[in-house]
């Protein structure tokens, strides 16, 4: 039996909000052997990374719904869906349908607030990313509408880029926004994570740790991510 919610009903558990979340993503590992790759990690992962790419809003593409199904039947993690997408309004009934937990869009296309309505009358968590260039302004009257901001630390569309040092002013800002209106919501970075830039971005106010080459590439993947966990704690 598939693992999935209706919509609008309770989904597996995010854990508090601003407490420390591995978060290894699948993008790097191996796409033949999906199911098993995750259960390398699932001992050592706090959530499962999904990047969605629509080759339009990134130049790449990657995996949708009916992968997020495949998956759903295989592990119980919850799954923290990226969509990097120009479109994503049109999919998230179909995300929530295969199990997703929570998905993400891009603040750079626009129409946030009808679709951080729409991912919370499917039940989802809802999360709002920003690219390395986009400034904290654009998050910033959406704080309160919100589980998560993602911010992330390269360009998205491929992962194995080299995390941008120059991001973490704008997490800083996020955290100190957070902080200072006590909103319970999770600051998520992407890109570039290991354990040598973790605990940088951590530092900055950070604790959702996404991480897919420095864990998908290691030949002991739970391994990879104990290391980055460890670099934090
Ligand atoms: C990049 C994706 C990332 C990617 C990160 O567009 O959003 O989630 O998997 O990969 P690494 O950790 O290799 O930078
Ligand atoms: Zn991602």
């Amino acid at each position: 039996m598939p693992d999935t919610a209706p919509a609008g009903t309770p989904r597996r558990d995010a854990g508090r909000p601003g407490t420390l979340r591995i978060a290894p993503s699948v993008l790097s590992a191996d796409f033949g052997a999906l199911a098993e790759q995750v259960g390398e990690v699932a001992a050592s992962a706090d959530w499962l990374h999904v990047d969605v790419m629509d080759g339009h809003f990134v130049p790449n593409l990657t995996i949708g719904p009916p992968v997020v199904a495949s998956l759903r039947r295989h592990t119980p993690l919850f799954f923290d869906c990226h969509l990097m997408m120009t479109n994503p309004g049109d999919y998230l009934s179909d995300f929530a349908d295969a199990g997703a937990d929570g998905c993400t869009v891009h603040v750079e296309i626009g129409g946030t607030a009808a679709l951080l309505d729409q991912m919370r009358q499917l039940g989802l968590r809802a999360g709002l990313a920003l690219n390395p260039d986009t400034p904290f302004e654009a998050v910033a009257p959406f704080l309160n509408d919100v589980d998560l901001v993602l911010c992330m630390t390269v360009f998205p569309g491929f992962g194995g880029q080299s995390f941008m040092a120059e991001v973490l002013d704008k997490v800083r800002q996020v955290r100190q926004a957070v902080d200072a209106g006590s909103l319970a919501l999770d600051i998520e970075v992407d890109g570039g994570i290991d354990a040598e830039t973790a605990p940088r971005a951590a530092e900055a106010g950070a604790n959702v740790f996404v991480a897919g080459s420095a864990i998908f590439s290691h030949p002991r993947p739970w391994e990879a991510a104990e290391r980055i966990r460890a670099s934090i704690a």
